[in-house]
């Protein structure tokens, strides 16, 4: 299904750590439309090498950063504008993590400088991204940069502890970078609300497989899988969508407008 969507784009896709991987099927489908693009993860995410594979199936150049590294942020964006031949039409953020899911630790217990770390890696890390390429000017005008989200920015899952508040602030981000971009560089920011997915951070979320299956269950189209994701960030980095930004956009079959299904009244029919 290529129509040619991102022809002549320019780009940079962060969190491509294996297949599962949202931002795998991003790169994938934008290599389909026509697009060009570096792409980047933690340089601790690279010692698998499955990115390799992605580089070579899409004739496209690594380059590791930390997203919480401004200085490896703007060597990135610099080397890729110079690979890719000129500035950036859009930048897909993909990243998250918290040390006090990975560890197990609960919410009304917090480690705070684990706190602190994973607030970095998911919510600040994108505030990083648009300073370094608004003040290296790398973005053409009408360009669009994307962050993935969840909809635990809004309702409690109570075991997605302090992501929840990091998914807040990075919506939050979305909106307050987003203003002063689109006034000074007519570059838009968004973010994605994703249904919970089967990948590597998705599944170190406890209880993942009820909490997919519970979102499948109160979603009216289903949920939304990574390649369908994948499919709305294309049309998001598209000419289609030039007047979309700050928005927090839902793509989630329907779950977060409904209040319960047919399917979830029965469970509880005598
Ligand atoms: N899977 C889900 O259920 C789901 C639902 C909604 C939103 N999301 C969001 O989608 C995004 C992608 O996650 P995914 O589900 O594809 O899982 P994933 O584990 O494949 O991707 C997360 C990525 O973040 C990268 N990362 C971690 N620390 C980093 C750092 N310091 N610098 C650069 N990169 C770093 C990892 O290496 C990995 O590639 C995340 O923001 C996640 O919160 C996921």
């Amino acid at each position: 299904m290529a129509n040619n969507l991102l022809k002549g784009k320019r780009g940079i896709i962060f969190g491509a750590l294996n297949e599962q991987s949202i931002a795998w099927k991003v790169a994938e489908r934008a290599h389909e439309e026509g697009a060009t693009f570096v792409l980047t993860n933690a340089p601790i995410a690279m010692r698998m090498g499955e990115i390799n594979k992605l580089a070579e199936k899409t004739g496209s150049q690594i380059i590791p950063a930390d997203a919480t590294n401004v200085e490896e942020l703007e060597k990135l964006v610099a080397e890729s504008m110079e690979i890719l031949g000129g500035k950036l039409d859009f930048v897909l953020h993909s990243i998250g993590m918290s040390v006090n899911v990975r560890k197990g630790k609960h919410y009304t217990d917090e480690n705070y400088d684990w706190t602190m770390k994973g607030f970095d890696v998911s919510a600040l890390s994108f505030h990083k991204v648009l300073q370094t390429t608004k003040k290296l000017d790398a973005m053409n005008e009408w360009g669009s940069i994307l962050a993935l989200t969840y909809i635990a920015a809004q309702r409690v899952f109570p075991d997605y502890n302090d992501m929840a508040d990091n998914k807040s602030y990075l919506e939050s981000i979305a909106r307050s970078f987003g203003y002063h971009y689109g006034e000074a560089k007519k570059v838009r920011v968004n973010t994605i609300s994703q249904s919970p997915t089967m990948t590597t951070a998705g599944s170190g979320v406890k209880g993942f497989n009820e909490f997919i299956n519970f979102a499948e269950s109160m979603s009216p189209l289903g949920n939304a899988s990574a390649l369908a994701c994948a499919d709305y960030c294309i049309s998001m980095f598209s000419d289609l969508t030039r007047y979309v930004t700050m928005q927090n956009l839902f793509h989630d079959g329907g779950f977060s407008n409904t209040g319960v299904t047919q399917a979830v009244i029965e469970k509880f029919s005598d």
